[in-house]
């Protein structure tokens, strides 16, 4: 077997146990990923441990699957209970746990019904089709002719399908050909959004988009937005599709980043903290006059709606139901708008925050995103680069104030040791 690696092997300061593990992921696990060289055994709470018993930060907290935090007490009892009792039954038939999960997330949402699957790019997929069925169920939209419009920086997951509208040449590079009926607009522009739907023979189903980008770096639409999106939805008889998966469940400071402009989407899509950190939970929420066109057999997933994704699922929503989580990424927001705001000019170039989620341009005459990862991991903090000079911090909800400085403060050291190359 021929001995592949990519550089994470190759990387300094890298201890026994740590290369082991490294090495092992590497030369047995295809190479979809470049992790830090850090091996984590244990989490709790905002802080995970490595191998080595060093601790860290996790400022990524799963792409934001882990708001609770690592092992959640109240979320490992109730998967815990559930794991003994029955964890699939598949949909052929019913089980005690979907109907209570359905009608809490139907709660949370303020929608009639619920679509639950596991992962988020499955949801987003939901989302497709049921948009392109209720266009020609409900719509009258043409046969084979269903256009939904996406935003330019987009991430919505990596199907076939989803990566076709990305514009990320890594993503999309050698995956061709892609599934047709997307259109694509800048981000945030609503009059472009107009214009695309400024269709002669009316095929426009859906506009999908996220209610701030995540992986494009925390990237906040402009006032207005939102509001004018739905407007413009509702004027022209287009579902409004909102991707939540990243930004919802708390991490903004509201329920749902749709909130921030007291919008409500046709569609939410949701997974991430869904599955609480634990499992994959993904569902999508709308009206019956939207998921109704969804009939037995049209679609479906062995895993969707099993009964362990369910009592995690009823567990974050009553967590959710409570509003701390909201309040509290909040005040996270505003000690890493003060803190980290403070540093533009000082080596950074921009700073993005939506509640606990902050996006940072680093001055890339300074060093790439990938660069201050390893720095800040150096400092206990875990980040995660993207689009070269850009870094995201996405603490979990259940840091302290201590933590929060302490992210900063990395930060700060960082950029107060860098020299321009
Ligand atoms: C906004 C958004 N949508 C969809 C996805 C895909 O989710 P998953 O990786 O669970 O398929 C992600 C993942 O990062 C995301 O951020």
């Amino acid at each position: 077997m021929t001995d592949v690696r990519n550089d994470a092997t190759t990387e300094p300061s890298t201890s026994a146990a740590t290369a082991r593990q490294i090495e092992a992921t590497e030369r047995f696990a295809a190479h979809n990923y470049h992790p830090l060289p850090v091996v984590i055994a244990e989490g709790h709470g905002a802080w995970v441990t490595d191998v080595e018993g060093r601790r860290y930060l996790d400022c990524l907290a799963g792409y934001s699957a882990l708001n609770f935090g690592h092992g959640h007490p109240r979320l490992v009892a109730r998967a815990a209970e559930q794991l003994q009792r029955l964890t699939l039954t598949s949909r052929a038939f019913y089980n005690d746990r979907l109907g209570g999960f359905a009608e809490a997330l139907c709660r949370l949402t303020g929608k009639d019904m619920m679509l639950p699957m596991n992962s988020g790019a499955e949801a987003v997929e939901t989302a497709i089709k049921v948009s392109r069925r209720w266009g020609y169920m409900v719509k009258g939209v043409p046969p084979e002719r269903a256009t939904i419009i996406t935003m330019q920086g987009n991430f919505h997951g990596r199907t076939t399908t989803i990566i076709g509208f990305s514009d990320d040449d890594v993503a999309r590079h050698g995956y061709a050909p892609f599934t047709p009926g997307f259109r694509s607009v800048p981000y945030g522009d609503v009059a472009a959004v107009a214009d695309a739907i400024d269709d002669a023979d009316d095929t426009v189903v859906a506009v999908l988009f996220e209610p701030a980008q995540g992986e494009a770096g925390v990237v906040v639409p402009p006032d207005g937005f939102l509001r004018d999106l739905r407007a413009l939805c509702t004027e022209r008889g287009v579902l409004m599709v909102a991707d939540e998966i990243q930004s919802g469940l708390g991490r903004t400071g509201r329920t749902f980043a749709c909130d921030h402009e007291d919008v409500v989407p046709d569609v939410y899509v949701l997974g991430k903290a869904l599955g609480g950190g634990i499992y994959p939970v993904s569902a999508i929420a709308a009206d019956r006059d939207v998921l109704g066109v969804i009939t037995p057999g049209s679609h479906g997933s062995t895993f969707g709606g099993n009964p362990l994704a369910a009592a995690i699922g009823t567990e974050v929503v009553a967590l959710l139901e409570e509003g701390t989580f909201q309040a509290r990424a909040r005040e996270i927001g505003d000690l890493l708008d003060a803190g980290l705001s403070a540093l533009v000019g000082k080596g950074l170039v921009a700073v993005r925050i939506r509640g606990a989620w902050a996006g940072v341009d680093i001055d890339p005459a300074l060093m790439t995103g990938r660069q201050a990862c390893e720095e800040l991991m150096e400092r206990g903090v875990l980040a995660k680069d993207t689009h070269g000079s850009t870094v995201r911090f996405a603490p979990p909800l259940v840091a302290d104030d201590e933590d929060v400085a302490l992210l900063v403060d990395a930060v700060r050291d960082m950029l107060a040791g860098a020299r321009p190359a």
